[in-house]
């Protein structure tokens, strides 16, 4: 089958492999209809996250078409329509039966390398490392599902592809940012990053009650975007985000604040940022923490920091003092996905909203290698970019 492959920083290529084939009684195999580049991949592309290996097969956001299923798998059937989460969960551990899907105890088959790292082991994802697994992803044109008898998401006729593909990751992450923040109705709530990810985190918000929500990006289309969604936006490019959030908070500063930029945020003109990318290039820090920095001096005291937006090591000068002394609550994580997928798809089937307007480019599998570049350089008015399979 074709596959898009992981050779090296900035180099992916569409690779013909083997097929894969039932492993584990559990398992299934989805033929994949459509998946998408995730701002999480960016940060393989770009070589920032460690655990790769040459010839890994990318991709954590797909869905498609059962067309096996293991002997000991009682609720797929083959022509079942499926999303799957990028979260592989077990269903049956302690964290699972918490609903903390994305910290299953059970499904990371490379444990002892996560403990190191990160003192636990978290869940195994699709096409993320070998730190979670290193499992095959699914921008293919095949999949083997394990644990596939607990997180797919079974899809009912009548719905597109794009109009539910993104209940698989970046939808429901951008509704448990905002669910972080336990937004009051007088809640002023900051975004940072218009991606994809911000997108949702901002529609959520406003639809999780907020009075109002302020989205920070430079990149124009995307600013458009979300105010098209009823954000105000900020372009850090030109204005200071300090100062611009106190003017539009009377001074107060916004109440919740969401990092959907994570490891590889951008700054103009800060001191912060030049130190971060001479450390990150030598090695002395895993990721760039200017956002984070940012959302702690600028919070209301006693407000909330969600941060959706991937960390993958260790970061360097940040603010505790203001931290503490504010009294911040600091939640984040990789996505509880089944926590809020039978939600999600109640309000897409009910017209809510239609995930499928943060789509810019609809391609090829062949063609992803070159949108990789085309996302990551935001060239030609990208935002989000779906691949149609076979
Ligand atoms: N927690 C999860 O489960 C989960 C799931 C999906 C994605 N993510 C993460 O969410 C983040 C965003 O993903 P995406 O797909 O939207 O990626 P993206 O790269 O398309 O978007 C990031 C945006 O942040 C902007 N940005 C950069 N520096 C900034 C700054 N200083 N202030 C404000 N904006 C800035 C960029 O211009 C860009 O538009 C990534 O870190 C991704 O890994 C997390
Ligand atoms: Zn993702
Ligand atoms: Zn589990």
């Amino acid at each position: 089958m074709k596959a898009l492959c992981w050779h090296g920083k900035h180099d992916i290529r569409c690779d013909t492999v083997p097929d894969p084939v039932i492993e584990h009684p559990r398992d299934a195999i989805v033929k994949v209809s459509s998946c998408a580049i995730c701002g999480s991949d960016l940060h393989l592309y770009n070589g920032f996250v460690p655990g790769m290996e040459k010839g890994d097969i990318l991709g954590h956001e797909f869905m498609g078409e059962v067309v096996e299923v293991g002997p000991e798998n009682r609720r797929l059937r083959v022509g079942d329509r499926v999303v799957v989460p990028f979260t592989i969960c077990c269903g049956e551990c302690d964290q699972c039966r918490r609903g903390n899907f994305s910290v299953c105890e059970r499904t990371n088959r490379n444990k002892a390398n996560a403990e190191k790292v990160f003192g636990h082991s978290t869940a195994g994802l699709f096409g993320y490392t070998h730190l979670t697994g290193g499992y095959a992803g699914g921008q293919a044109e095949y999949v083997r599902v394990p644990y596939a008898d607990v997180a797919p998401v079974k899809i009912p006729d009548g719905l597109s592809d794009e109009s539910v593909l993104f209940l698989g990751d970046i939808l429901p992450t951008g509704w448990q940012a905002a669910a972080q923040c336990e937004i009051q109705p007088e809640d002023i709530v900051a975004v940072w990053g218009a991606g994809p990810v911000g997108q949702f985190c901002i529609l959520s918000a406003l639809l999780q009650g907020a009075q109002r929500v302020i989205a920070i990006d430079r990149v124009p289309e995307r600013l458009a975007m979300a105010e098209e969604l009823g954000a105000t936006p900020l372009n850090f490019g030109q204005v200071s985000i300090p100062e611009a959030l106190n003017e539009q908070t009377r001074g107060k500063g916004p109440d919740k604040c969401i990092d959907a930029v994570g490891l590889e945020a951008h700054a103009t003109g800060s001191l912060d940022s030049a130190y971060d990318r001479v450390k990150q290039a030598v090695m002395l820090e895993s990721d760039r923490p200017h956002v984070l920095r940012e959302m702690i001096y600028v919070c209301r005291p006693a407000g909330v920091l969600s941060v959706p937006g991937v960390y993958g090591g260790l970061i360097d000068k940040v603010p505790m003092g203001a931290l503490m002394n504010k009294g911040l609550t600091v939640r984040t994580g990789q996505t509880h996905v089944n926590r809020w997928t039978d939600d999600l798809l109640r309000r897409i089937q009910r017209g809510e909203f239609d995930p499928s307007f943060v789509i810019s480019h609809r391609v090829t599998l062949e063609e992803g290698p070159g949108m990789y570049q085309t996302f990551r350089e935001k060239q030609d008015g990208c935002v989000k970019v779906v691949m149609r399979v076979g």
